[in-house]
């Protein structure tokens, strides 16, 4: 990993605010981190005008307008130009290829809204989340900041951060809490990754 600067690459499918929330730490000076590129299976992501807004190279990359085979080189395409330190899902909808996670091995890592390893797996992302959290009457939810293999939310858990929600009386509360806990961890997580305060082996 470079030794100035933590370059990254950012994946995110939806509304993007913690690529937003990344990119208010950098500038703010707290964060001291490039991101080289967003990438986004979706073209009417929020991520991605994000991204423009702050000259960020954006790139739609999505596997229905390619054969597998060239979606996979056009992955590698971007990574071989861009060559970040690391991936960073930020609610990224997709798996990553298989050749993507082995290349990139410890070097992936994704944001989940609960306290892995509950409320995690296929199926569980979202409201799914939210939803299943309210109705099993937990007392506390939180953020999980994990690396990514080649199933779903099932690496390596590397920081994890608890929020009370007894108060909560609805899952879009959850939710609401758990958003802007995730906009405090993850550059918080990338922050002690820069200064060699987390492994990630
Ligand atoms: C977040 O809740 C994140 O935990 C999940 O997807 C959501 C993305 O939100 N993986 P945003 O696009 O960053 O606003």
């Amino acid at each position: 990993m470079n030794d100035s600067t933590l370059r990254i690459g950012v994946f995110a499918s939806g509304r993007g605010s913690n690529l937003q929330a990344i990119i208010n730490s950098i500038e703010a000076g707290e964060l001291i981190c490039k991101i080289e590129f967003v990438l986004s299976n979706n073209s009417d992501s929020g991520a991605l005008e994000i991204a423009r807004r702050y000259n960020i190279p954006a790139i739609h990359l999505s596997e229905r307008n390619f054969h597998s085979d060239n979606f996979e080189s056009s992955f590698f395409q971007v990574l071989r130009k861009y060559n970040p330190d690391l991936i960073i899902l930020a609610g990224y909808m997709k798996l990553i290829p298989q050749n993507v996670v082995t290349e990139y091995c410890n070097r992936i890592i994704n944001i989940h809204p609960a306290l892995l390893p509950n409320f995690g797996g296929k199926g569980m992302f979202g409201m799914n989340v939210h939803n299943a959290v309210f109705e099993s009457k937990e007392k506390y939810s939180g953020v999980s900041v994990h690396l990514v293999n080649e199933e779903y939310d099932k690496g390596k858990v590397l920081f994890q951060e608890k929020v009370d929600i007894s108060d909560c009386k609805s899952p879009e509360e959850i939710a609401e809490k758990v958003l802007k806990l995730e906009h405090v961890v993850y550059p918080k997580v990338l922050k002690m990754i820069y200064e060699k305060k987390m492994s990630l082996l």
